[in-house]
């Protein structure tokens, strides 16, 4: 069981190690395992403990809340994040400690209520510009919802010049040295962190940026993996410039088509969209077969496009593994400003273009029109429906044609 560190004069990483640990959240690979950092601030007037940990490793972060001070002399909890990685073991630490008050966004509340199993955990809300202080030192509330969850926030330590940052430039890596300048390389994990976890919230990072910003911040106390003080900024430029949508199509959109074939008619079908969505100079149209995409490629063009079509026929009554898998990389992706459509020819029954259609809307994707399904092979008339319903949707993501809600 290792001991707490302190990081700063009165401010220690009271966090626990977990390198075991090889998936994270079902969808994470974690090489290295990763750490559930917390951190605890002794002051002349009491202490203030900010985020806790998962709860089988409760024994070993209360240890080293003891090693510092008596549960009396808690006086605040700050609570960033209520993953379970995070909160686990706060139900136990506020009986430990039952007079202190727990701070959390207003988001929070409800799960925090959930957590706690009682209606006694002392509360209050916070956001940004709201202040704690407690002998002598400030912490200033920084509201950073969806990153991770909607309920996250981050917190300034002003005196100490210390952002405790959420989840926000964690990194799935653990490293008994602890900090950035006396770990190994951790760039891979990093990036593979912001990738999965931070990359759906783009916009969002670039808000919690714009906050950070106007900081003076030396030490980024994070919730996983290396804490950063040897140079928070080169983080926070990566952070900028992996959420940043640059122009480099000088303003134009990228429409991306989609489409498995097993007769060629719905890969005709996306010929003709393609030629549709080409007819706008203002617009790129790229096609693609999906089964011969893998899943970064499928993620990369995702990300670029801003209008998706995607086409399948039915098989079996269902949509087909490679669409699915293209469906499934949409996790990773901001969906917000979106467009989606859907197409496929079909023999029987034809379920597949209404699942994937659903699928898009459920994920939030502005659908403007109804599907085109088309029965077994396109006439020549059909397949110039196409090309209509191409340029339909290439003037829909181009703001030309008013969308119908559907
Ligand atoms: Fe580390 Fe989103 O919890």
């Amino acid at each position: 069981m290792s001991r707490a560190v302190e990081v700063s004069k009165d401010i220690y990483y009271i966090g626990v190690s977990d390198p075991d640990i090889r998936t994270f959240d079902i969808i994470m690979k974690t090489a290295n395992g990763t750490t559930y950092n917390a951190y605890l601030i002794k002051t002349v007037d009491g202490v203030i403990i900010l985020d806790t940990v998962k709860e089988e490793f409760s024994d070993e972060f209360f240890s080293k809340v003891e090693s510092l001070c008596s549960y009396d002399e808690i006086k605040y909890i700050i609570m960033h994040h209520l993953e379970p990685d995070h909160s686990g073991a706060l139900p136990e630490l506020t009986k430990r400690a039952p007079d202190a008050k727990v701070f959390i966004s207003p988001m929070a509340q409800p799960m925090l209520k959930s957590i706690a199993k009682t209606d006694n955990m002392k509360f209050e809300t916070v956001w940004t510009n709201k202040e704690l202080t407690l002998g002598g030192k400030t912490l200033k509330f920084l509201s950073t919802p969806n990153l991770h969850w909607p309920e996250t926030m981050s917190s300034y330590l002003v005196e100490d010049k210390i952002l405790f940052s959420g989840d926000v430039f964690g990194s799935h890596y653990y490293d008994n040295r602890l900090f950035d300048d006396l770990v190994g390389d951790f760039n891979y994990a990093f990036k593979y962190y912001y990738d999965h976890i931070m990359r759906p919230f783009k916009s969002d990072v670039i808000r919690a940026l714009s906050l950070y910003e106007t900081l003076d911040i030396e030490t980024i106390c994070n919730l996983h993996g290396p804490i950063i003080r040897k140079n928070p900024s080169k983080y926070m430029e990566l952070y900028k410039k992996w959420s940043s949508t640059e122009d480099r199509l000088h303003g134009k959109k990228i429409i991306s088509i989609f489409y498995v074939t097993s007769y060629k008619n719905t890969k005709n079908m996306a010929h003709s969209i393609y030629e549709g969505v080409e007819a706008d100079e203002n617009l790129i149209a790229n096609i693609y077969d999906m089964t011969a995409l893998d899943e970064q490629n499928m993620i990369t063009i995702l990300e670029e496009s801003t209008g998706i079509l995607i086409g399948s026929p039915t098989i079996n009554g269902d949509v087909p593994k490679p669409v699915w898998d293209l469906l499934s990389c949409m996790m990773l992706l901001e969906k917000k400003g979106k467009f989606g459509g859907c197409f496929g020819s079909y023999g029987w029954s034809g379920e597949a273009v209404e699942m994937m259609n659903s699928r898009l809307k459920a994920l939030k994707f502005r659908v403007p029109l109804e599907p085109m399904k088309i029965k077994l092979i396109p006439t020549k008339e059909e397949l110039h429906n196409c090309y209509v319903y191409g340029v339909e949707f290439g003037e829909m993501v181009n703001g030309k044609m008013v969308e119908m809600t559907l």
